[in-house]
């Protein structure tokens, strides 16, 4: 099938050339995002790929339909920046990668709160310039600590293990308990006590109308004073506002963030000869106790492949008209 790839970096092109080798579908790369400016590119294109910032929202969608677009093929997991019901109206199929790796997210959530409890992003700054003083990078054991994780789904799972791996104590919230984490040992308990009794909080749910603004200024003050929040999630799971306020009280002790509330306008793209825009964002960047990367979770090789083969899967078995089990239903459930 023909499909036009949005927001496309050299890497993308990379990978879903060399996977799909096995496919021969006819693949053309815009680096542009999509949204209503750009969707008449696909115009006379069956397939579009998109990725996490671009924008699905109604009138975009109208447009790729008018143009002829049927399927919407997203490179990622996540499916909040779909509006779901308009491309059922515009009689569209949306499909998606629901595991690309989620080692790959778990274990770069563990890597920033290793970094950030060590301060290895200071440490290493001024190791180069000769300073080798220890003040103010003292950071605790992570061993009998209590992480609490909210969504226990693929990544909140393999983030659990390997948090126990590190003798922690393992407390959960989801709306659905998954058994093999209780069979090893994680304690599920509702939202409050997970805020209340968690060291160290990590966002693994998806971000719907439910999950929107889940760390605000009324959940923190219900947290342990200094504790460490990480969301390598979705960024709006988390309202930055409130997190910079309790920063400066103290009462969050450290923050690491791999998504944010308004990336799409940064996130992916060399900004370094240019004025940083975002006033929020860059309060955040004054932090010694924040770190933040760049939507990178996902990004090792074997999650690039995965994500290349298995989009390109979908729309190779939507072409035979057969259905896919990784479309994304309209109600936003997902066909398996
Ligand atoms: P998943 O669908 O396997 O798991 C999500 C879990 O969240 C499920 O167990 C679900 O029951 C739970 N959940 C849903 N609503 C909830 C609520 N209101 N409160 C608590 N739990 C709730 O998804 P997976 O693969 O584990 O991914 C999780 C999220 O990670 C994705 O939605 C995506 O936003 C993000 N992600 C980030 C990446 C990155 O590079 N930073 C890459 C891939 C995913």
């Amino acid at each position: 099938m023909k499909m036009a790839l949005f927001s496309t970096k050299a890497y993308d092109k990379h990978f879903f050339e060399n996977e799909n080798k096995s496919y021969n579908h006819e693949l053309i790369f815009y680096d542009v995002h999509l949204n209503k400016l750009t969707a008449p590119l696909a115009k006379g294109v069956p397939a579009v790929c998109a990725f996490v910032n671009d924008q699905l929202d109604k009138e975009t969608l109208e447009i790729l339909a008018e143009g002829g677009t049927r399927v919407i093929a997203l490179r990622c997991a996540g499916f909040n920046n779909v509006d779901l019901h308009a491309a059922k109206a515009a009689g569209m199929t949306i499909v998606r990668v629901p595991a690309y790796s989620p080692h790959a997210v778990a274990e770069h959530a563990v890597a920033l709160i290793l970094a950030l409890n060590r301060q290895i992003h200071r440490a290493h700054n001024r190791v180069r310039e000769g300073n080798f003083a220890l003040d103010g990078l003292l950071g605790f054991d992570l061993y009998g600590k209590t992480v609490g994780v909210i969504g226990t789904g693929r990544i909140g799972e393999v983030f659990a293990h390997i948090m126990q791996g590190f003798g922690c104590r393992v407390l959960a919230y989801d709306v659905f308990e998954n058994p093999d984490l209780v069979s090893r040992g994680v304690k599920y308990a509702n939202m409050d006590t997970v805020f209340a009794e968690s060291d160290i909080l990590s966002l693994h749910c998806p971000l719907t109308p439910e999950t929107h603004h889940l760390i605000t200024d009324e959940t923190i003050k219900r947290m342990k004073h200094g504790v460490m929040i990480i969301n390598t999630s979705r960024g709006a799971l988390v309202n930055t506002y409130a997190l910079i306020k309790h920063l400066k009280s103290g009462k969050v002790g450290s923050v690491a963030l791999d998504v944010y509330e308004e990336e799409g306008d940064l996130f992916f793209e060399d900004l370094s000869n240019k004025v940083l825009q975002d006033d929020i964002f860059a309060r955040l960047m004054t932090f010694p106790n924040v770190i933040v990367t760049g939507h990178q979770a996902f990004f090792t090789r074997n999650a690039l492949e995965k994500i290349a083969s298995t989009t390109l899967n979908n729309v190779a078995v939507l072409e035979r008209g057969e259905k896919c089990e990784n479309e994304v239903l309209p109600e936003g459930h997902l066909r398996k």
